[in-house]
């Protein structure tokens, strides 16, 4: 019994690499399970896929604007739109989850040329965190420098409500730190650095711009830290207050893994949450979290979220 946490944390830690078959990263995570992440895209891909795009749109834009769950009306209100879908773009992740259809709007945005990611696949779909995170390599490729990813995410901090606008600070990223990280192997130096540093992961003038527009517009803005779990179940209650203890404003299923990569190729990146549900630190018998409530409370936010959003990028 002793030395079961022990060899558990051995297995845990464990990651081999393969030299002989390629970026083939092997985690063990537990004495009998092996995980492995064979898809990692290859240099080709990214190329294929900005190729794929740039023969689709004459549009040029240096902003991308990523849409979370129940978020995706926001791409309407993109003018002159050339629309892609993703499923015509080789090597780009599918999404399986309701409220997350995946296509590529470019167009123009209060008169700034952007490109809206309308829905995203996440972690817990099976794909791999470098399959999940190649839209953010090919928009570098394309002349992106400013990316500004939105998501639904659960309050944790009790001031919030649902409905709240959270500009995020920073972030913890669980899955990160449990040893999946989109930058994990062989590094690719044509993107970045073996080592980026994360001290300004979201842009300090990005978030001082948005914090402004957003007193400038009466629209409230909370600010707070995004924990990134990889779901697909929703916390627990001792989750949640662990969470709460640490410093987390917010967690949500997303956002992290792409604004890793966003970092490591030299983009800006701004974040802003959508607070759909309050985390059920304390629950009653009859609380609950559901995707629903969260696809529902993402469209009320909408009309106030795209209102902030025509603002910031008016200004850059
Ligand atoms: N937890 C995790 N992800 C979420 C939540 C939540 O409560 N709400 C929306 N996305």
């Amino acid at each position: 019994m002793v030395t079961a946490p022990a060899f558990c944390f051995l297995q845990l830690f464990t990651i081999s690499y393969r030299p002989e078959l390629k970026h083939l990263i092997v985690f063990t995570i537990g004495p009998n399970k092996i995980m492995t992440m064979t898809d990692i895209p290859t240099n080709e891909e990214y190329t294929l896929a900005a190729e794929a795009i740039r023969q689709r749109t004459a549009h040029q834009p240096k902003i991308a604007l990523v849409l979370g769950s129940g978020l995706s009306e926001l791409a309407d209100a993109v003018e002159n739109p050339d629309v892609i879908q993703s499923s015509d773009i080789p090597g780009w992740p599918g999404s399986s989850v309701v409220g997350h259809q995946g296509k590529l709007v470019f167009g123009q945005l209060n008169g700034t040329s952007v490109l809206v990611m309308q829905g995203r696949t996440h972690f817990y779909e099976g794909a791999s965190l470098q399959r999940i995170t190649l839209p953010v390599r090919v928009m570098h490729l394309l002349g992106i420098e400013i990316l500004i990813v939105t998501n639904a995410a659960g309050g944790i901090n009790q001031t919030f409500t649902e409905g709240d606008l959270m500009l995020i600070e920073d972030h913890i990223n669980f899955p990160g730190m449990a040893g999946h990280n989109p930058l994990l192997g062989a590094n690719l130096e044509q993107f970045g650095p073996r080592f980026p540093d994360m001290t300004h992961g979201y842009d300090p003038d990005l978030r001082a711009l948005a914090v402004k527009t957003a007193e400038d517009n009466d629209v409230t803005l909370q600010e707070g830290v995004y924990a990134c779990v990889s779901g697909p179940t929703f916390e627990t209650p001792a989750e949640l207050r662990f969470l709460n203890g640490i410093g987390a404003d917010a967690v949500g299923m997303s956002t992290a893994h792409s604004v890793i990569v966003a970092n490591h190729c030299g983009m800006r990146v701004l974040g802003i949450s959508t607070i759909t549900n309050m985390a059920n630190i304390d629950p009653q018998e009859e609380d609950f979290t559901n995707h629903e409530e969260v696809l529902e409370i993402g469209k009320l936010v909408v009309p106030k979220l795209a209102k902030l959003l025509r603002q910031i990028v008016k200004s850059l």
